[in-house]
């Protein structure tokens, strides 16, 4: 028999997929880490936490089959996080990771230095906070002593290549998301790197996402259960592999992914750039085709927060029930009408990215009345997650990327609730992909490309990714929904300076 592996090093935890050459999950674990806020609007976790939950994952999905099997492995990971390794292989401080919003003044810095129109054409993207490069210059700035220590600076999932085959590389589209990559031309770029002063040699080598980069090495065969020698491809950032996962292999087919963060994902032939910088440019997991994705920070991790902060009862019922706490929330938030009578919720926990570019902005429940409950505010969070998802596939329509399908998946995606939300809210039909792999799923598939079992990706898609149920847009609640919707659109503006005020009171 012939496996395939996917990876997923994500930001609640990392999760290990064991498919078959078809596409069908033969065995899944998930091993959960924490995530460390040592201030507002911080986020880091450490990378040997990844690290260890990889080891873990892969023991217990190789357990009962013979790990020669395995053909390949592919990775996927949160993007952007910044991993510094001192000439020890010593990892040198936590990892900022990708919904961090310190580099303000970085990202200034950055535009100031390159130039604002150089940085797009080069980088496709304007400076972001969430972006590894204003992440490096922080540490330029702010951590010198650690800067100077630093040999190799790589991405989450490129740290867990490292660990286990020993090659420092990293691969196209994850590397978009560090803004030092040349997109166009698909390579480091010389000249924001001599601006920003990085030196080149810190830099992993870069390969196509189907590649193969390295090879299992015996030490890493002891820890994770892999056989030596087992080949290691790129794979992808989480996104481009979940969109790989997804079968967003070619243009008219957009995704939506309900993950901690939320992102509408389209597959271009040609790089398409917003002027604005509201939507990522950034290469594909695929040779010759970029992609165009719009992100809000808080998406599931809006609904993870409320869980953990006011649903105690919830997760206390589900314990005692063997169920998930999400399952009563929906249940909750389902009984409502459309709206939450009255309620709205603006996602920006993390501050946000489409469509605002701003890392002050924070989240608001807007519309609070002595009627509304814990349901409220549930299914509230919910609406606010779609309708600001909402903002970025309108963007994506308005650039002229044509739309003809959307497919749901991330974890939040398993409520139909959410997934009927967002139809409604898009009007839209939405389909969902009949495996819940997503990003494991787009990594084993690149895996399977570069070691020969599919001629190539979108092939492997067509073998692998299978549609599944679509929900249709319900007249009525479209309706209701695009009056809200309005409504939401107006609050950020009208909230703007009192944002950039609230951050002045917490410096
Ligand atoms: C994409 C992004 C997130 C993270 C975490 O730009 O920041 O999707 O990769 O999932």
């Amino acid at each position: 028999m012939a496996y395939l592996l996917g990876i997923d090093i994500g930001t609640s935890g990392t999760k290990t997929v064991l498919f078959t050459e078809t596409g069908e999950t033969v065995a899944s674990a998930l091993s959960e880490y924490p995530l460390y806020q040592p201030k507002n609007g911080w986020a880091e976790q450490e990378p040997l936490d990844w690290w260890n939950a990889v080891c873990e994952t892969c023991k217990k999905v190789l357990a009962g089959i013979h790990p020669g099997e395995v053909k390949g492995v592919g990775l996927s990971g949160q993007m952007h996080g910044l991993v510094m390794l001192d000439k020890e292989d010593r990892v040198i401080r936590p990892s900022i990771i990708w919904c961090d919003q310190r580099t303000e003044a970085e990202c200034v810095q950055i535009t100031q230095t390159v130039g604002a129109k150089r940085l797009i054409e080069i980088t496709a993207n304007p400076a972001l906070t969430g972006f590894t490069a204003s992440k490096i210059l922080w540490v330029q700035n702010h951590e010198p002593w650690n800067y100077e220590k630093a040999v190799k600076i790589m991405l989450p999932k490129d740290y867990i290549r490292y660990m286990l085959t020993g090659e420092f590389a990293t691969e196209v589209s994850d590397a978009s998301g560090m803004q030092l990559l040349d997109v166009p031309n698909r390579c480091w770029s010389d000249e924001i790197l001599s601006k920003l002063n990085i030196d080149k040699s810190l830099l992993p080598k870069v390969y196509e996402s189907q590649e193969i980069s390295g090879k299992v090495s015996a030490s890493a065969s002891l820890l994770t259960g892999l056989a030596a020698g087992t080949p290691v491809v790129g794979g992808g950032g989480d996104q481009a592999a979940g969109a790989v996962g997804n079968g967003i292999v070619r243009e008219g087919i957009v995704s939506c992914t309900l993950g901690s963060s939320g992102v509408v994902f389209a597959s271009t032939d040609r790089v398409q750039i917003d002027p604005q910088g509201r939507v990522h440019t950034f290469c594909h997991a695929i040779p010759n085709t970029w992609h165009v994705m719009g992100v809000t920070q808080g998406a599931g991790l809006s609904l993870k927060w409320f869980r953990d902060n006011f649903c105690t009862e919830e997760k206390a019922v589900a314990d005692r029930m063997h169920t998930d706490p999400y399952i009563l929330m929906d249940k909750m938030a389902a009984a409502l009408p459309v709206g939450s009578e009255g309620l709205l919720w603006l996602p920006y926990l993390m501050g946000e990215r489409t469509p605002h570019l701003d890392p002050n902005c924070r989240g608001v429940f807007f519309g609070l009345s002595a009627i509304h409950t814990k349901a409220h505010l549930t299914r509230a969070v919910m609406e606010g997650v779609a309708f600001s998802q909402t903002d970025c596939i309108e963007i994506i329509r308005e650039m002229g990327i044509s739309v003809q399908e959307v497919r749901a998946s991330g974890g939040g995606s398993k409520s139909p609730l959410w997934r009927q939300m967002l139809a409604d809210c898009f009007n839209s039909e939405i389909c969902a992909i009949s495996s819940s792999e997503g990003p494991a799923l787009g990594a084993a598939i690149l895996a399977g490309a570069g070691t020969g079992i599919y001629a190539g990706v979108a092939e492997g898609c067509d073998i692998a990714v299978k549609k599944k149920d679509s929900l249709a847009p319900d007249a009525a609640n479209v309706k209701i929904y695009a009056g809200y919707y309005d409504l939401y659109r107006k609050l950020y503006p009208a909230l703007k300076e009192s944002f950039n005020t609230l951050a002045g009171l917490l410096k």
